[in-house]
């Protein structure tokens, strides 16, 4: 070992000790998704309050490199191992999100195609999309995320994080 390494290791000790920062590599995909889930709930907000058109525009384009990779790597780390576990429950509330991420997919892409952001149709469409996320986040934070701590070890969900992080990088927007 170098000194450097040995340094960098003390160093990562330390940061360990005090609850510091996690390497990526070891992060929990819950963490991961909290962030992100947080960050769309956020960015929807900004949407439906904006009275700005140009504003209105920007924020619908960064939902939209938010929003689709999250769900399009969600589906293929997390929805696809949920389907696979045993019960027909676990199978419902799969099917459930893929149903979920495609609707928000679609109404986001009607949002985009809107000409007038100030539109009372606008408005109206960026409202239901916020309803349709913020309930989709609800109960995938408490029913798949409980279905993913019963099932799957911390090892196995720092796996999934790297498999979430590759597969986001892998979605053109
Ligand atoms: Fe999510
Ligand atoms: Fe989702």
């Amino acid at each position: 070992m170098t000194i450097r390494t040995s340094l960098e290791n003390a160093g990562k000790t330390v940061l360990g000790a005090l609850g510091g920062r996690k390497e990526p590599a070891e992060t929990d995909i819950l963490e991961t998704l909290e962030a992100e889930h947080d960050e769309v709930q956020s960015l929807l907000s900004k949407l439906v309050d904006s009275d700005n058109a140009r504003e209105r525009h920007s924020l619908v384009n960064r939902i939209k490199k938010a929003l689709i990779p999250h769900t399009k790597a969600e589906e293929k780390t997390v929805y696809d191992r949920v389907l696979g576990l045993a019960g027909k429950d676990a199978k419902i509330d799969g099917h459930e999100g893929y149903l979920e991420h495609s609707l928000a997919s679609e109404t986001l892409a009607k949002l985009a195609k809107m000409r007038g952001p100030m539109s009372p149709e606008f408005s109206a469409t960026a409202k239901v999309l916020r309803e349709l996320i913020n309930h989709h986040i609800g109960e995938e934070e408490r029913n798949i995320w409980a279905r993913l701590r019963e099932n799957f070890s911390a090892e196995d969900r720092a796996q999934m994080n790297r498999e979430f992080e590759a597969a986001k990088k892998r979605v053109k927007v």
